[in-house]
C-alpha cells in the first residue's frame, strides 16, 4: 500500500458519501465532535463489536458479558475518583472567551491568547472536571445531580459479585461490557477519534493479588492480536508504556496499543493494572464488604483487576483509514477500501452483467438465497466496472457476475477485490465458497 496523500480529508468525504459517518445535526450546522453513522457505517461499527464480543465473551468460558446503565449512583464517581481526579487544567481568555488545556498552550507566550493575540488576557489555571452533568427528575438541585458515566468500567466492578455468584464463576474471571461514554473534552478532533460521546468495549478481569503482572502480560498478547484479525496491518501497531507521569489514578502499570494514523501514532486500546484500587474504594463508598472468599484456599482477599480498555468508535476509524487504499486497474484510478471480510459492511455484490435474457431473475434469487447467510447487495445499474468499482469503495470483498454462462450451466463468477481473481463457482456452492474465503483471509502488510 502506498502512503496516500491527504488521507484524512478522503477518508472524510468517502465517509459521508458512501454513507459511513456523518456529521451530527449537519442541517443545522453541525454539533461540534458528535457524528452519525450512516447504514455502510451502522455495519460496520456493528461487526467491529461483534468481533470483538465474540474473542472476549462467546468464545471463552471465563468471561461473562453485562450491560450496565449509564447512570449511576454519583457517589460510585467519587469512589472512583473521577470527581476528584478526572480533570484537565484549564485557562479561558478574558477577551475572546475560549478555553484552553494548559499543555497546549506556548510557554514562551505566557499570558497570550492563541486564538485573539490579546496579551495578558488568560485566566489562572483552573481545573476542569471532564464528566458531563446531568440532574435526575424535574428539579435542578445539586442533590440530584447525576453523572453521564465517563467510562463503562465502573458498571463492571459495582457488579461485580452479582455476575459472579450469578454465573457461577470463580477467580480469575472477567465481564466485559460495549457501551457509550461521554466526556467533556477541551480537544476533540480528527474526525471521530476524540468525540464528547463514544462508545467503550471494556473487559475487567478479577485475579488474585500476586497473579497480576501474569495475567497483565496475558492480556497484552491477546490484544493485540486481536487487531490482527481484525485485519490491522502489524507494522502500524506499537505498544507504549505509560511513564510514572502518564499513570492514570488508578493503574499502578499500563500499556497503550498505538496505531499509526495519519497525524501521528497515537492511543487505540490501554491495557492497565488497575490493583485493587476499584474494589477498595467501593467497599470504602458503599460500605459493602467486597472481599473475595476462596472456598478451596479459605483464603480472603480483594482481587486485583486487569483491564482492556478499547474505544469503539477509534477501532472502526482504525480500521477505515488501515483499509483505504487507492490503485490503478486497467488504466482507471480505484479507491479501495481493504477491510477484512469480517468486518465489511457488505459481504458480496450481486450484479446480472446486462439486465435482459434473464440474468436479473437468477441474480435476484441468487440475492434473495445468500441474504439468508449475509449481508449483500444486488445492483443492476450501470456498466458492470462501475458497480466493481462502488463495491470496491464500500470494502466488499466479493462480487459475483450472473452472466451468459450461467444460464447454460449454473456458475457464476466470484471476483476478489484484493487481488482481483475472477474464479467460476457453481451457485449451489456460493455460500460454502465465500465462507471458506473469509475464514482463510490475511491482511497484506
Ligand atoms: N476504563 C479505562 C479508560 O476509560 P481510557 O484510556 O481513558 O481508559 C480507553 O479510555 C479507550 O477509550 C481509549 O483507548 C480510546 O480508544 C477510547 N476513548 C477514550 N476517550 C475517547 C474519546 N474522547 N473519543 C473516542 N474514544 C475515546
Amino acid at each position: 500500500m502506498a502512503t496516500i496523500d491527504k488521507l484524512m480529508d478522503k477518508l472524510v468525504s468517502l465517509c459521508k458519501r458512501r454513507g459511513f459517518i456523518f456529521q451530527s445535526s449537519e442541517i443545522y450546522g453541525g454539533l461540534n465532535s458528535c457524528y452519525d453513522y450512516g447504514p455502510l457505517g451502522v455495519e460496520l461499527k456493528r461487526n467491529v463489536k461483534e468481533f470483538w464480543w465474540k474473542a472476549m465473551v462467546q468464545s471463552r468460558d471465563d468471561i461473562e458479558g453485562l450491560d450496565a446503565s449509564i447512570l449511576m449512583h454519583p457517589r460510585v464517581w467519587e469512589a472512583s475518583g473521577h470527581v476528584a481526579n478526572f480533570t484537565d487544567p484549564m485557562v479561558d481568555c478574558k477577551v475572546c472567551k475560549s478555553r484552553f488545556r494548559v499543555d497546549e498552550l506556548n510557554e514562551k507566550k505566557q499570558g497570550q491568547c492563541p486564538r485573539c493575540g490579546n496579551k495578558d488576557s488568560l485566566t489562572e489555571a483552573r481545573q476542569f472536571n471532564l464528566m458531563f452533568k446531568t440532574f435526575m427528575g424535574p428539579v435542578e438541585e445539586a442533590a440530584n445531580v447525576v453523572y453521564m458515566r465517563p467510562e463503562t468500567a465502573q458498571g463492571i466492578y459495582v457488579n461485580v459479585y452479582n455476575v459472579m455468584h450469578a454465573s457461577r464463576q470463580k477467580i480469575p474471571f472477567g465481564i466485559a461490557q460495549i457501551g457509550k461514554a461521554f466526556r467533556n473534552e477541551i480537544t476533540p478532533g480528527n474526525f471521530t477519534f476524540r468525540t464528547r460521546e463514544f462508545e467503550q468495549m471494556e473487559m475487567q478481569f478479577f485475579v488474585k493479588p500476586g497473579t497480576d503482572m501474569e495475567w497483565f502480560e496475558y492480556w497484552k498478547a491477546q490484544r493485540i492480536a486481536w487487531y490482527d484479525g481484525l485485519g490491522i496491518r502489524k507494522s502500524k501497531l506499537r505498544f507504549h508504556q505509560h511513564g510514572p507521569t502518564e499513570l492514570a489514578h488508578y493503574a499502578t502499570a499500563a500499556f497503550d496499543i498505538e496505531y499509526e494514523f495519519p497525524f501521528g501514532w497515537k492511543e487505540l486500546e490501554g491495557v492497565h493494572n488497575r490493583t485493587d484500587f476499584d474494589l477498595k474504594r467501593h467497599m470504602e463508598y458503599s460500605g459493602k464488604d467486597l472481599n473475595y472468599f476462596d472456598d478451596a484456599t479459605r483464603e480472603k482477599y480483594i482481587p486485583y483487576i486487569i483491564e482492556t480498555s478499547a474505544g469503539c468508535d477509534r477501532t472502526v476509524l482504525t480500521a477505515l483509514i488501515d483499509a483505504y487504499d487507492e490503485d490503478v486497474i486497467e488504466g482507471e484510478p480505484r479507491t479501495v477500501l481493504r477491510l477484512a471480510p469480517a468486518i465489511a459492511p457488505i459481504k458480496a455484490g450481486v450484479f446480472p452483467l446486462v439486465k435482459k435474457d434473464g440474468m436479473p431473475e437468477v441474480a435476484t434469487k441468487i440475492h434473495h438465497e445468500l441474504k439468508k447467510h449475509f449481508n449483500v447487495f444486488y445492483d443492476d445499474g450501470g456498466a458492470i466496472g462501475r458497480r466493481y468499482r462502488r463495491m470496491d469503495e464500500a470494502g466488499t470483498p466479493f462480487g459475483i457476475t450472473v452472466d451468459g454462462q450461467t444460464l447454460q450451466d449454473q456458475t457464476v463468477t466470484v471476483r476478489e477485490r484484493d487481488s482481483l481473481v475472477q474464479t467460476r463457482v457453481s451457485i449451489d456452492k456460493l455460500v460454502p465458497f465465500i465462507q471458506e474465503k473469509m475464514a482463510e483471509y490475511k491482511r497484506v502488510e
